[in-house]
């Protein structure tokens, strides 16, 4: 693995890559890596030649009062895992690097980020759709890996590669879960243990949710019953609890056999957890089929 700090030695590697016919598969983080991270490696590794990682933790994305001082960070233990798992380049900028003067230019994508966390974290997702676009523009991978945890920063990220035509394919990947089934987040070293035993509740009441959709509850049932649940918790402090069409984020009065999103966040002290789940219609299948002839992964849908 080459661990790289300079947009400039960056973009010349990818190059000769390029040059060789070799296809780029992007998996863009901040650090301190966890399994979830590791199956966007995993899934980039199976159909790319060269799998980028980049650790950069971003702060366009972070508003004043957020955690972006005291984001736990652990750069040697991050580079032996991404080592380990077949990382061939690490990128690791610093901020200068990757913002060396007052940034005038930045992405704003409408109408998918006003509900959820576009509306908890107002301008949150203006500042990954503008990292995430200049890490396209530096890398230019032919594929890129998110976790699906994340689902509306995936829908965000789509809609821009869509709007922009930028000539990248986006992969979601399956959220990743402890054995009781919390989501894996860099942020759940922030948990206490009352906290963190609490926090199953989130899997808990999705799981409960998809049950009672199969039951032939309606949307307004699912929701009030999940808020019951999550609130029986004493340290839960509800953020928001949705249920949405998926990737549009628009309100559904019920589940038809379109695609939908049952997503919550929810505080526990200081920490914000999201967590969802998505179901219906046509699911993305993301069947890869790496093209020896072309060395280039394509991916039906
Ligand atoms: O999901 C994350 O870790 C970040 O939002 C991302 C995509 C790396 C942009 O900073």
């Amino acid at each position: 693995m080459i661990t790289v700090t300079s947009i400039l030695k960056l973009r010349s590697l990818l190059t000769s890559y390029r040059q060789e016919g070799k296809t780029i598969g992007l998996v863009p983080t901040m650090g301190f890596l966890h399994e979830g991270h590791m199956s966007l490696v995993d899934e980039a590794r199976r159909v790319s030649s060269v799998v980028v990682m980049s650790i950069f933790v971003n702060p366009l994305q972070f508003a004043a009062g957020e955690d972006l001082e005291t984001y736990p960070r652990d750069l040697l233990r991050d580079e032996m895992m991404a080592r380990d798992r077949g990382v061939n380049i690490l990128f690791i900028p610093d901020v200068t690097e990757m913002y060396p003067s007052q940034i005038k230019t930045t992405i704003y994508v409408s109408k998918v980020t006003s509900q959820l966390c576009g509306a908890s974290r107002p301008g949150h997702f203006d500042g990954v759709a503008t990292v995430v676009s200049k890490l396209f523009h530096i890398v230019q991978p032919d594929t890129a890996f998110f976790g699906q945890k994340d689902a509306q920063q995936v829908a965000v990220i789509q809609q821009m590669v869509d709007d922009l035509n930028i000539p990248v394919k986006i992969v979601p990947c399956p959220i990743v879960r402890e054995a009781d089934g919390l989501a894996m987040s860099s942020r759940n070293v922030y948990l206490s243990e009352e906290e963190r035993k609490q926090a199953v509740i989130l899997s808990q009441s999705l799981y409960n949710a998809q049950q009672g959709i199969k039951d032939g509850q309606s949307p307004q049932q699912i929701r009030e019953r999940l808020i019951m649940e999550i609130s029986s918790q004493s340290l839960a402090n509800i953020d928001y609890v949705e249920i949405l069409s998926y990737p549009a984020l628009e309100i559904i009065e019920q589940f038809s056999s379109n695609r939908w999103i049952i997503a919550v966040a929810v505080r526990f002290g200081k920490t914000r957890l999201i967590d969802n789940v998505i179901g219906g219609g046509e699911e993305k299948t993301y069947v890869s089929h790496h093209d020896e002839s072309q060395n280039t992964p394509s991916y039906s849908y």
